[in-house]
């Protein structure tokens, strides 16, 4: 068994049931390739300080390097008595590089330095989910140009309500993945910012250059105060949060495609490739994916909650508590990136059934309030409109027809001011391209969100490649 770094004050070894459960190096093992970027950055900064010579921390580069290949071989040797990634590390550049590497951990303590290692892994992190996002809004944007003449039932309720241009569903699916990536960027200020030289909580006596540790890990801002640096997990409550509301969307966005391909809607169609089959009935194709992303949003609010119950009510500044962090963390990183991986490649695969979704605007009296707005142009207060066509609906249904179905003769029953035009101004057309009102379902206002939406997207590659 290896010997404790923190061993001196102690006289009785280490309980082995106490090393097992305190170890976390099975879930933060993964945060080694930072840990490294780390210890190589305050290595130079404490050789350009004069706090260790340049040729002792030339030998620490190269025995950092070493320890490096070996994780990113696969040939590194974990073990629990060595509690986490940084002691792991620590110990085996002591056999690689010799007495030197005691000195690597000079004004640095594990509190802060494990607060860096996840801010650099979060800063990867979630660099990569905004692009993601960038690639899936285009994507959007792209299907809604597509598919432009698409007329579908919009809903309330999951009743029929009025028709809309099917592109028009999908942009309001734009809006709300674009304010997702909205606060994905914001969040990542909140995450770019480095700790390092909090040490253990008050700073150090060492004359460290911060700023300089910031340049050389690309940093635009150091942490203002030392005990905040090391007690702060904000940063990851608040990308779990980002991440919860995501995966909102992200599950709505199922549920419709769950319900679309089902036989009673018919609206659109999976492609093989991405569903599958029933053990026991040939008949079934089964939308797997969207569902799974329904079910995986479960365990990402799951992530926020533990992060939320942890942090609440700990004394500053690093408590032991904090490194449960990592577990919710990587775990909703990981679904979030596949969900947005496999939508990726799943939506362009969809198959849209225009005729189905066409068909489907003319049953269920969905131009109900336009013949109400018809009455309303025509002179009738609009209360007194809803009356008059909520009479004429009680009478189509009874006859079992459409309004639109209902002869001139039948209609003016219900208004006298009901004529022949009646007609042209219910078609489904003319219906949708009336609403006109900003962000409207009109075909001309669906187009010009969809421009808007376009030159958007060009500033926001432009952003993303800042963030790379
Ligand atoms: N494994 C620990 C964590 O993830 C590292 C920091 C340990 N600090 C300490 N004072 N025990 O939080």
């Amino acid at each position: 068994m290896s010997e404790k770094p923190w061993g001196g004050r102690f006289s009785q070894k280490t309980d082995q049931s106490v090393e097992h459960f305190t170890s976390s190096i099975d879930i933060d093992r993964r945060l080694y390739p930072y840990d490294i970027q780390g210890s190589l950055a305050h290595c130079k900064m404490l050789a350009k300080t004069g706090i260790i010579s340049q040729s002792e921390a030339a030998e620490l580069v190269e025995g950092l390097g070493k320890v490096k290949r070996e994780l990113d071989h696969n040939q590194f040797v974990f073990d629990d008595s060595l509690e986490d990634i940084h002691m792991h590390i620590e110990a085996r550049l002591l056999q690689l590089a010799g007495k030197v590497a005691q000195k690597l951990h000079t004004a640095r303590s594990r509190n802060d330095q494990v607060a860096l290692d996840v801010r650099l892994f979060l800063r990867d992190a979630a660099g990569r989910i905004i692009i993601q996002l960038v690639e899936l809004r285009k994507m959007i944007v792209e299907m809604a140009k597509k598919h432009l003449e698409i007329m579908m039932p919009g809903y309330t309720h999951l009743q029929k309500a009025q028709p809309v241009l099917f592109s028009h569903h999908l942009m309001a699916y734009y809006e709300m993945f674009t304010r997702d990536w909205e606060r994905f960027n914001s969040c990542f200020e909140r995450i770019n910012i480095m700790p390092l030289g909090a040490a253990a909580l008050a700073g150090t006596t060492y004359p460290v250059d911060r700023h300089y540790t910031a340049k050389l890990l690309d940093f635009p801002k150091i942490a203002a105060n030392s005990m905040d640096a090391v007690a702060d997990r904000d940063f990851i409550v608040e990308f779990l949060a980002c991440a919860s509301i995501c995966m909102i969307h992200f599950s709505r966005l199922s549920e419709e495609l769950i319900i679309w391909s089902s036989a009673e809607f018919n609206f659109i169609e999976l492609s093989d490739a991405f569903s599958t089959g029933s053990s026991i009935m040939p008949q079934k194709k089964n939308p797997d994916i969207p569902e799974l992303v329904r079910g995986k949003a479960g365990r990402v609010f799951g992530d926020l909650v533990s992060m939320l119950t942890m942090l609440k009510g700990l004394p500053l500044a690093y408590n032991r508590d904090m490194q449960e962090d990592k577990q919710p963390l990587f775990n909703t990183v990981d679904i979030l990136s596949d969900c947005l991986n496999i939508y990726l490649q799943m939506l362009p695969e969809i198959k849209i059934n225009k005729e189905q979704m066409n068909a489907a605007v003319s049953i269920g009296f969905l131009n109900a309030t336009d013949l109400a707005d018809y009455l309303v142009i025509k002179g009738l207060p609009f209360r007194e409109a809803h009356a008059c066509v909520g009479k004429a609906v009680g009478y189509a249904l009874t006859n079992n027809k459409e309004l639109h179905q209902l002869s001139i003769k039948e209609l003016k029953q219900f208004s006298r001011l009901i004529n022949d035009d009646v007609f042209d101004h219910l078609t489904v057309e003319n219906m949708i391209n009336r609403r006109t009102s900003q962000g409207g379902t009109a075909t001309k206002t669906v187009l010009e969100a969809i421009k808007k939406a376009m030159i958007e997207l060009k500033g926001h590659d432009l952003k993303a490649i800042q963030i790379r």
